[in-house]
């Protein structure tokens, strides 16, 4: 019999830390759903001292998963603790995830306190936690730059204090792969009561090595692994989920354990999170990347069409890819329509989202004949987008744009309710319709991204618009999907304004 491999996904938590791609309740919510249904054992749902909205959806989360354990995160503080408590009780299953630094930089520097001092109150804080759950997780936040023996003092401490799972994070991704297998290999060895709990891990990416660390620490025991979907997290993000689980399952001549992921539900929920949240999906990104199945060179192709494991070590299949299908059209009702969303495992909130959905299927539909799953995704969450609270909604656009001549915009927007009209040229139609929207809402903000993908391929695609905005030191994405890439250039500008006036405030967990 092989070790189950707890998979911990923190794509809601540290996963939002990334720049610019924190979710709304519903956004999370939809997420929590695929992974529930990957089969995801425990999702990080938030950091609810964070603020309301984090404490919300985290709520939102923990209230409506059922298989999943939900968890919260929480400095080694009793306000904070009780915020998770609070947030994580309506779980079926819930974990409070409780951490306090450990390195002598972090304490000396940041936390400006003895290593006594934070020995106290690690034990302090996972007390404290116990008061709402059994289930509680310790970390020594950056680990990977601790002592030894300190770190066997504080974690031997927290396991008697009550503490089951005890993680430990490369904070700053400064490991390399035998240092980090040895590490958790020499805790375990050294730390008495070591066995009465589990050995978890969490790596950073700054050196390209998250999964290679995390590998290393399961060959040397550790029996949780904490990844995103995509990899995405605080600055070069986590340990990619999909990398740690396929390189566990396709490896299971070296690894003593396995994850009980459903792999096939991988690909969908790299998809979800990367519509959410902006961050595209690079194509040459391992097992979710568009080419990690791709066959250029001829001698490749003959070969797998010889024997398919001649240079395929994984099915696409096995992943959750598909080829893409034509599944409906404009003549297509709205029983097939919501019966495929079901099959994606879209759930509208209300009949009232449904027929709004459906509505703009329709109009996809009259654009685009071929509608397929990619371009249901993006109308859903294009949708979601337009079901937020809106203060800027595009009415109109209106683009010229000839050769020889600068290109113009004129744009129609309501906000709140009240319809306001500008035009602006502008060094192309896009930078024409950004001007004419500025004009209008003089936001101020800079723009730090912009792109443009195709969700399916042919001309008559949609274009998934994604513009990063910057102002007063808060970072936002926005998305749009459409048929005219103007448009949802626009689509994604006023989302991203929408956000930024939202003026939503978070505390940061590591700050
Ligand atoms: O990277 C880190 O140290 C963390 C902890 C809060 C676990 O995210
Ligand atoms: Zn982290």
């Amino acid at each position: 019999m092989k070790d189950q491999l707890i998979i911990f996904d923190t794509t809601l938590r540290d996963g939002e830390q990334s720049p610019g791609a924190s979710m709304t309740r519903e956004e999370k919510v939809r997420i929590a759903k695929q992974l529930e249904k990957m089969r995801v054992d425990v999702i990080e749902a938030g950091f609810p001292a964070a603020s309301n909205g984090d404490f919300e959806s985290v709520k939102a989360v923990a209230d409506t998963i059922k298989d999943s354990t939900v968890c919260g995160l929480a400095r080694a503080l009793e306000r904070d603790i009780d915020r998770c408590g609070e947030a994580i009780k309506g779980a079926n299953s819930g974990r409070i995830h409780t951490f306090i630094a450990t390195s002598p930089i972090h304490m000396e520097k940041k936390l400006r306190m003895s290593p006594d001092q934070v020995v106290e109150q690690a034990v302090k804080a996972v007390q404290w936690a116990r008061k709402w759950t059994d289930n509680v997780e310790f970390s020594p936040e950056d680990a990977g730059r601790s002592e030894l023996d300190f770190l066997c003092r504080v974690l031997e401490a927290v396991i008697a204090a009550g503490a089951k799972t005890v993680n430990i994070p490369d904070t700053v991704g400064y490991n390399l792969p035998e240092q980090f297998g040895n590490l958790i290999r020499n805790l375990r060895e050294r730390i008495p009561n070591a066995d009465q709990a589990i050995f978890s891990v969490h790596c950073h990416n700054d050196l390209g090595l998250a999964v290679a660390n995390s590998l290393s620490a399961v060959a040397s025991g550790a029996r949780q692994v904490e990844c995103t979907i995509n990899g995405l997290g605080e600055r070069a993000g986590n340990a990619s989920l999909e990398e740690v689980v396929m390189a566990v399952r396709t490896r299971q001549d070296i690894f003593s354990c396995d994850t009980r992921i459903d792999t096939t539900q991988i690909v969908p929920a790299s998809r979800m999170v990367s519509n959410i949240t902006g961050f595209a999906v690079q194509p040459n990104k391992a097992i979710v990347g568009a080419n990690a199945f791709a066959h250029e060179s001829g001698i490749h192709q003959d070969g797998v069409l010889k024997h398919r494991e001649t240079y395929e070590i994984m099915r696409a299949e096995d992943v959750g890819w598909t080829a893409n299908k034509m599944v409906l059209g404009k003549h297509s009702g709205r029983n097939a329509f919501k019966t495929r969303l079901s099959e994606l495992g879209i759930e509208l909130e209300s009949e009232e989202a449904v027929n709004a959905a459906f509505a703009r299927f329709k109009e996809l539909a009259d654009k685009k004949h071929e509608i397929f799953d990619e371009d249901l995704h993006a109308l859903v969450s294009d949708e979601a987008t337009a079901l937020e609270s809106e203060i800027y909604k595009l009415v109109s656009l209106k683009v010229c744009s000839e050769t020889g001549e600068t290109p113009h915009a004129q744009v129609v927007l309501a906000e709140q309710g009240e319809e306001k009209s500008a035009a602006s040229d502008g060094g192309g139609p896009v930078d024409a319709a950004f001007k004419a929207i500025e004009a209008l809402v003089q936001s101020g903000a800079e723009l730090q991204l912009y792109s443009v993908n195709n969700i399916t391929s042919g001309t008559d695609a949609q274009g998934e618009v994604t513009v990063r905005l910057s102002k007063g030191g808060r970072i936002v994405n926005g998305q749009g999907a459409d048929t005219d890439i103007v448009v949802a250039s626009a689509k994604a500008y006023l989302h991203a304004l929408n956000k930024l006036a939202s003026k939503l405030e978070r505390a940061h967990p590591q700050v």
